[in-house]
């Protein structure tokens, strides 16, 4: 897929629906139905703004958060699929942030449209400047600028509840797959109650601060998140990460405390987007980790910042 293709046949305008000239060296694209323009610079056309997302751009171009092991293996936790098994595939990586797993799947050579609304998608062009098979669009995953029905594999890595509208995100982002493709979503669980309240009691305070404010509070719990023992139950009462990699610590903890929206969600309620969407073979995704302390918690809604995460095929 060249980026003339990517243009010619999957991006459409946000506006209307309409299908752009060609892209060709281009520094705009322009609508040929109602001849709206939008910028294309560092090779990423940019079909929105980031009315929401500042921090998200602040942390991906700030953290170097690629790690390309890790990064394979919790792309298979995550999504039930080898990125090596889709070479040759057309994938969307809806909300792509740095770009991380955009490059994984490209470079096991799937042609990959990596999405996002923030200016992550600086990093993310960066990181897949090698790779003409990668192609990174900024845009809203509520008014999805993208063809409907045509994607091999979509996959949603810890975005859609960063929205103000989780259900409709998920609507926009499932209608992408084509008959018989492949839809994983991995989204925050909802913990029980007094977690939830503490938690939204924080961040109604946090995702008000300043960056730079917020940030050295980040990296005070990241010291503590690097605390054997008491990383792993501190954090049941609020979250902070306690990776072993103090970057991906910091960023995290910033990645929970910063953005504006955060919503939480229970499995059934995400295997019952996938059935409303005309999805079959629902199935849950486990986390990787394990451990008798891990699973009893996992169980009972206790590990904040864990994931409700589903993989479907779309039967119509
Ligand atoms: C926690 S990050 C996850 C990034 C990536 N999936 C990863 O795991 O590395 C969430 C991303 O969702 C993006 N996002 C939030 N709302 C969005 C929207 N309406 N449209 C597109 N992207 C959005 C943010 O800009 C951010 O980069």
């Amino acid at each position: 897929m060249t980026r003339q293709s990517l243009v010619r046949d999957l991006l459409r305008c946000p506006r209307c629906r309409g299908e752009f000239d060609e892209w060709e060296g281009a520094t705009s694209l322009r609508c040929r139905t109602c001849g709206s323009e939008y910028p294309v610079t560092n090779n990423v056309p940019r079909l929105s703004g980031e009315p929401y997302v500042a921090s998200f751009g602040r942390q991906w171009n700030r953290y170097d958060v690629e790690r390309p092991e890790e990064d394979e293996a919790t792309f298979r936790v995550k999504t039930g699929t080898d990125a090596s098994a889709l070479s040759g595939q057309l994938v969307l990586d809806a909300g792509c942030g740095g770009g991380r797993y955009s490059k994984l799947v490209a470079r096991h050579g799937a042609r990959v449209v990596g999405v996002d609304l923030s200016s992550a998608v600086e990093k993310a062009a960066t990181l897949c400047a090698d790779l003409p098979n990668a192609t990174i669009v900024q845009a809203d995953l509520l008014n999805l600028p993208l063809v409907e029905h045509t994607f091999d594999f979509v996959f949603s890595i810890g975005v859609l509840h960063h929205t103000p509208d989780a259900r409709e995100a998920f609507r926009q982002v499932a209608r992408r797959v084509r008959p018989g493709g492949k839809l994983a979503v991995w989204l925050y669980r909802k913990n029980i109650l007094p977690q939830e309240w503490i938690n939204s009691g924080l961040r109604a305070l946090t995702s008000r601060l300043p960056a730079r404010v917020l940030e050295p509070l980040c990296v005070g719990l990241s010291l503590i998140g690097g605390i054997p023992i008491a990383n792993k139950i501190l954090n049941k009462v609020a979250n902070f990460s306690n990776h072993p990699d103090w970057t991906l610590r910091v960023c995290d903890t910033f990645d929970w405390y910063a953005p504006r929206y955060q919503s939480h969600h229970t499995l059934d309620e995400l295997k019952a987007w996938f059935a409303d969407e005309g999805f079959v073979d629902i199935e849950e995704l486990r986390p990787a980790r394990s451990g008798r302390f891990y699973d009893w918690a996992y169980r009972n809604n206790l590990v904040i910042g864990s994931g409700v995460n589903v993989v479907g095929t779309r039967s119509r």
